[in-house]
């Protein structure tokens, strides 16, 4: 199979900028052995971009993302980032979607819907974060809920956009809470989405888009969370302020 496995940092909101410099010399001066199908990229914050650009730009495999873009090409939005930004940095990736700004700051699947256009139009892959809170796990309708999110926010892309974006299934009550989804429950949902995306796109679009899996990633759980045969890799939070827990977060990667 020839999606890409992906090892993504998502920093937050956390960190100075020179403790961000050596959580990133301690990660990405170990050895790795990254295979032309793997990537590492870490979402941090948009201060520490140009930071961590030129700390990576010699190594084969590792990327720097954003955390969040605007909707809008540029103009009187004071606060926000624009996409020309990020590629005027060289940035090829953004974190979207993340349930943390869906909850505090009232992004919508349709405002999402945006976010990706202007990202695919300017050649930045978005990271599409989607899940389900606690309340729809126990009413066991997650299954609708994804796909009400990924309907709304990337169906209306070409096969050819869709293909470009990576998926991030998130279950919101794993998220920051040291409660994993078993590896059978991670594999159920993202079968479930390779087969909503098959449903609309078509196998070939399906099997060729990367779906990682986040909520409390650790070193401990990620060899067989992403042993998974739908699980491409993961969107790691805390143990990405790890030096050590993230670098065998890489090494898991199948
Ligand atoms: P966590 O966060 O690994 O700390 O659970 C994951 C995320 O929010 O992306």
């Amino acid at each position: 199979m020839s999606r890409k496995q992906i090892a993504a940092a998502n920093w937050k909101m956390n960190l100075t900028v020179q403790q961000g410099e050596e959580l990133l010399d301690n990660i990405i001066n170990k050895p790795h052995h990254l295979n032309d199908n793997q990537l590492v990229i870490f979402a941090i914050p948009a201060p520490y971009l140009t930071m961590a650009q030129h700390k990576i730009a010699e190594k084969k495999g590792v990327y720097v993302a954003a955390q969040n873009c605007f909707s809008k090409k540029s103009g009187a939005y004071t606060g926000e980032i624009s996409v020309e930004m990020l590629t005027s940095l060289g940035i090829q990736f953004v974190v979207l979607g993340h349930s943390e700004r869906r909850e505090y700051f009232n992004e919508s699947n349709a405002f999402l819907a945006e976010k990706i256009n202007i990202c695919l139009e300017n050649n930045i892959q978005p990271i599409f974060c989607c899940g389900e809170p606690l309340s729809i796990r126990e009413a066991d309708t997650q299954n609708e809920y994804v796909a009400k999110q990924l309907k709304e926010s990337l169906y209306h892309l070409s096969a050819e956009q869709l293909a470009k974006v990576i998926i991030a299934y998130e279950p919101i009550w794993a998220i920051g809470t040291g409660k994993t989804a078993s590896s059978a429950q991670a594999q159920e949902m993202h079968a479930f989405i390779r087969k909503d995306i098959a449903h609309v796109y078509g196998t070939e679009v399906a099997d060729s888009i990367s779906i990682l899996y986040g909520g409390s990633v650790k070193a401990a759980n990620a060899v067989e969370i992403f042993s998974q045969p739908d699980v491409d890799g993961g969107l790691v939070g805390g143990a990405s302020l790890i030096a050590d827990e993230f670098v065998a977060i890489i090494n898991a990667l199948q």
